[in-house]
């Protein structure tokens, strides 16, 4: 039976516990990081050097998501930036005090945090980094759609353009989407819900609002294959199994933890369990082998029967960063996030809405 956790706390099942195996040995995690040979290795070093310096001349903070490459969210950690899931590095980014905002991420993270700082310079590491559920919704269609329904609360997940956010009555992510949708539903409202359909499903069903669903989806967590997981738990049965709600309903339903990417992160740090099978993009194995050293993390299959890639469980756009292109964008000063300031004031109010609910609510995400 599929145990299915809120998106911003979790707790794991009994059966996922009993399973553990807290006492075996440390094992590598399956995912490793490749070593770089010694003189790659020097340049490296030298390069980062170079960065850090640029940083610091230009007053710049790097906020990275979980997701991009592991050398850029070690260098985010290691100058004073901040490695987040999408709501923390909104939060981050409108609290730091730095005068440039550098996003490493995809587009939407750097609109975000240019919506809500309009009077900082934001840079994206890569300006052409966007993300499937952004591009399923384009903001006329979507006008359109909600035209349609006048009567319904439109809330929109993040992943989206600022023209979609500025006919939004509320963004969410998805550390704070059951939250929102549950306050919401404790109002009598019925929701109109974009882009992503998994998502707004695992929304309805943990909440059981009346929501209308736009169906957009995610181009990495859609490949997750439940008939493939449930053959892998079996292989690995003392593997707890954490899934982010941009899965499919049939990958969720096989999830001892499922959440944000920060929940998983911690699910990886707090459960007893020696092992994970993950179904998120794999960048996040990073920051889990840091916060669980020892224990061993494995890919949920994704590629299916037939598939070219070993594994798709890596977003295309979130790949495209890196540190050559962030020295570069810091060396030109391009790639800055530009915003119409008539669609900056509307999409700023349903965002600020999300933040100002989320501080209310005890820390649990
Ligand atoms: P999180 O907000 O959980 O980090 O998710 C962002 C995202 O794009 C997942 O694909
Ligand atoms: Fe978008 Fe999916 Fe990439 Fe996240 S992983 S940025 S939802 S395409």
């Amino acid at each position: 039976m599929a145990v299915i956790v809120p998106l911003n706390c979790f707790a794991p099942s009994t059966r996922a516990a009993s399973r553990s195996s807290a006492s075996a040995p440390p094992k590598p995690g399956k995912f490793m990081e490749p070593a770089l040979p010694f003189a790659a290795l020097t340049d490296r070093t030298a390069q980062i050097d170079r960065i850090k310096r640029m940083l610091v001349e230009q007053d710049a903070v790097l906020v990275a998501h979980y997701y991009t490459d592991g050398a850029l969210q070690t260098l985010a950690d290691e100058t004073g930036g901040h490695v987040a899931d999408s709501l923390e590095m909104a939060r981050f980014g409108h609290a730091h005090p730095a005068r440039t905002l550098v996003v490493a991420g995809v587009r939407f993270m750097g609109e975000t945090a240019k919506i809500l700082n309009p009077e900082k310079r934001v840079l994206l590491v890569e300006k052409d980094a966007t993300c499937s559920l952004d591009d399923a919704c384009p903001p006329e269609a979507f006008g359109a759609f909600c035209d349609a329904h006048p009567d319904r609360t439109v809330v929109v997940y993040a992943n989206t353009s600022a023209a979609v956010k500025a006919r939004a009555d509320w963004v969410v992510t998805s550390a704070i989407a059951v939250k929102v949708v549950e306050h919401l539903h404790r109002q009598g409202k019925k929701i109109l819900w974009a882009p992503d359909k998994h998502l707004g499903s695992y929304v309805q069903r943990v909440t059981g609002a009346d929501m209308l669903l736009w169906q957009g989806s995610c181009v990495v967590h859609e490949r997750f294959k439940a008939e493939l997981l449930a053959d892998m738990k079996q292989r690995h049965p003392a593997a707890a199994v954490l899934v982010h709600p941009e899965a499919p309903a049939g990958v969720v339903s096989l999830a001892d933890v499922v959440g944000s990417t920060t929940t998983l992160i911690r699910a990886a740090r707090e459960l007893p369990h020696a092992e994970f099978i993950v179904a998120t993009d794999n960048g996040i194995f990073h920051k889990m082998r840091e916060a669980a050293p020892g224990k061993v993390f494995i890919e949920a299959p994704s590629g299916g029967v037939g598939a070219t890639c070993a594994s798709c469980a890596h977003c295309p756009w979130m790949a495209m960063n890196s540190l050559d292109a962030l020295e570069r964008v810091l060396s030109r000063g391009d790639s800055e996030v530009v915003i119409d300031e008539t669609v900056r004031r509307r999409a700023v109010v349903p965002i600020q809405r999300m933040l100002d609910f989320a501080a209310a609510q005890p820390r649990t995400y």
